[in-house]
């Protein structure tokens, strides 16, 4: 075939495909515009999960007659005018792509009435082409109605799933827009069910209340909050460690207004719970951060996901340090046992551990025995307080529960330790120790392991090289692809499992590769 320009239609099409995957992302565009033209209230209809019938509806700023054939247009915003708004954008749009990329995959009918124009206006676009706007009845604000989603994209209709599934996708977004502008009243139905209603958060209490039905009512008491104010600011809830999940279903992070999931703010929070979170465990958290629009890029993700920070590494350890130190104030104190972070660990491990118990078998040299290892530990952050308070904090053994959890009693009451998780807990606490101090005990192994991983992990092994060995670690490049481990910390020794240092979650303190 010769080179040719594409018809606009399919040109529009193409873009589209960026932007618009599935139902949700067309709430996201419609209700994002709408939040952008200052409305307090948004109302949102769904028909079979947003591939019949899309409609938002707003008390906003609504659109001009004289404007309204160019919001369809590509590349036409009222957000932006040159490279420096761009750069400092606050607004949730910014591309003009969003209306014009759903007229090409849908048919679009828009009808506003701009404040202060006596009469609305209404414009049709179907198959990327628009009509002539004509007028029509509407009360200030604007509604937006989305009909037959994909209905001329065949490839992307095989994509769909059932309606209940892009349902589900949309009522999360739209909760985590809600959680985004909590001053906005939303509703939301489906089929002509009401699913949610939020009413406008003016207070603290009207908030907690929002956050409730969004996210649970469990949440907020088992949450601290966090406000940290300086060149940026952090407010917040962070769950606490009873709180944890087995996924990261409840992280939500809003960066000036908007919800973002993005790696680098994740990883900062995950490093800051590496202490009180027992490994495969989520924490459950509320942030948003505010920062300087010209320190942030939010052009770098189709669907604006994703930021790239000016200073990455500053934001990075802004948000960690911040969330270790929200944390640390919750340490064990008077109302949690001195064993809690023990116990919770044990909690969220198995269900065994909410089972009646019965101890059986006492075995009780074997029980002294891990007890011991075990206080050796006391030393340690997690046990000191106890220790100082001159009670061993696990107590007296009282037996063992199927070879997993030590069953033990002290003043405030029943202890169970699960004991994989402690031996962890002890493990890790050492490594800490070890990695602050001098001279990490290694072991030399006779015959070192070959490591086989990417050549890009190799680099980045290699290029923080000092940190592993500060860890007792040794390594050497073999080939391009393939390292050998030469020593491991003695800690670990007998390790056959060359791939450990691929596991560390010493990982999460890098900044993301490119
Ligand atoms: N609900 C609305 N209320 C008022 N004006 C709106 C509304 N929706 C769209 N507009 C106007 O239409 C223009 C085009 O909207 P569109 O969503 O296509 O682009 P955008 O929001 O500027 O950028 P993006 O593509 O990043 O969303 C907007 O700039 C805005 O001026
Ligand atoms: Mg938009």
């Amino acid at each position: 075939m010769p080179i040719r320009v594409l018809p606009s239609a399919l040109i529009d099409q193409i873009a589209a495909g960026e932007v618009i995957e599935r139902a949700a992302s067309v709430v996201k565009e419609l209700t994002e515009n709408a939040l952008d033209a200052g409305a307090t209230r948004i109302e949102i209809d769904i028909e079979a999960g947003g591939l019949q019938l899309i409609r938002v509806r707003d008390d906003g700023r609504g659109i001009a007659r004289a404007e309204l054939s160019l919001a369809v247009e590509r590349h036409a915003t009222s957000k932006i005018a040159t490279l420096e708004d761009l750069a400092a954008v606050m607004s949730l749009g910014f591309r003009g792509e969003a209306l014009p990329s759903i007229g090409s995959i849908a048919r679009l009918r828009i009808v506003t009435r701009a404040a202060g124009e006596e009469q609305g206006c209404e414009l049709n676009v179907e198959g990327g082409r628009a009509g002539v706007p004509r007028p029509a009845a509407h009360p200030p604000g604007t509604t937006v109605e989305v009909r037959d989603l994909f209905y001329n994209v065949p490839a992307r209709r095989k994509f769909v799933r059932t309606a209940a599934t892009e349902f589900g996708h949309i009522a999360r977004l739209v909760e985590r827009l809600a959680l985004a502008a909590p001053a906005v009243t939303f509703r939301l139905r489906h089929n002509e069910r009401l699913i949610l209603e939020l009413p406008g958060a003016s207070d603290e209490r009207s908030l907690a209340a929002r956050i409730g039905r969004v996210v649970g009512p469990d949440f907020l008491p088992r949450a601290v909050a966090i406000e940290e104010h300086g060149g940026l600011s952090l407010r917040g809830w962070l769950g606490l460690p009873t709180a944890s999940r087995a996924g990261t279903d409840l992280q939500y992070w809003f960066v000036n207004g908007r919800s973002v999931r993005d790696r680098l703010l994740g990883n900062a929070v995950r490093l800051g719970y590496r202490d009180v979170l027992y490994h495969g465990r989520h924490p459950a958290y509320i942030l948003e951060l505010r920062i300087d629009p010209q320190l942030v890029d939010v052009n770098a993700h189709p669907a604006k996901l994703e930021l790239r920070f000016r200073d990455s590494r500053a934001v990075h350890d802004y948000v960690f340090r911040a969330v270790e130190r929200a944390l640390a104030g919750t340490r064990p104190s008077e109302s949690v046992p001195a064993a809690a972070a023990l116990t919770f660990t044990a909690a969220g491990r198995s269900a065994a551990a909410t089972q009646p118990l019965w101890v059986d078998a006492p075995a009780v040299n074997d029980v002294n025995r891990q007890l011991q290892w075990l206080r050796g530990a006391a030393d340690t952050a997690v046990l000191a307080e106890a220790a100082a308070e001159g009670e061993r904090p696990l107590g007296t053994a009282l037996g063992q529960l199927h070879g997993l959890y030590i069953v033990a009693q002290n003043s405030t009451g029943l202890v169970i330790v699960d004991m994989h998780a402690a031996h962890e807990r002890v493990l890790y606490e050492q490594f800490k120790l070890q990695y602050e101090g001098a001279a990490p005990a290694m072991q030399r192994l006779l015959e070192p392991l070959a490591v086989h991983c990417q050549a890009a992990e190799v680099e980045l092994l290699l290029e923080h090289e000092a940190d592993f060995s500060r860890l007792g670690f040794e390594l050497a490049q073999l080939a391009p692809d393939k390292l050998a481990l030469r020593a491991v910390p003695a800690l670990l020794a007998g390790t056959k499992e060359p791939r450990i240092v691929l596991e560390l979650d010493y990982w999460a303190l890098l900044p993301r590769r490119p």
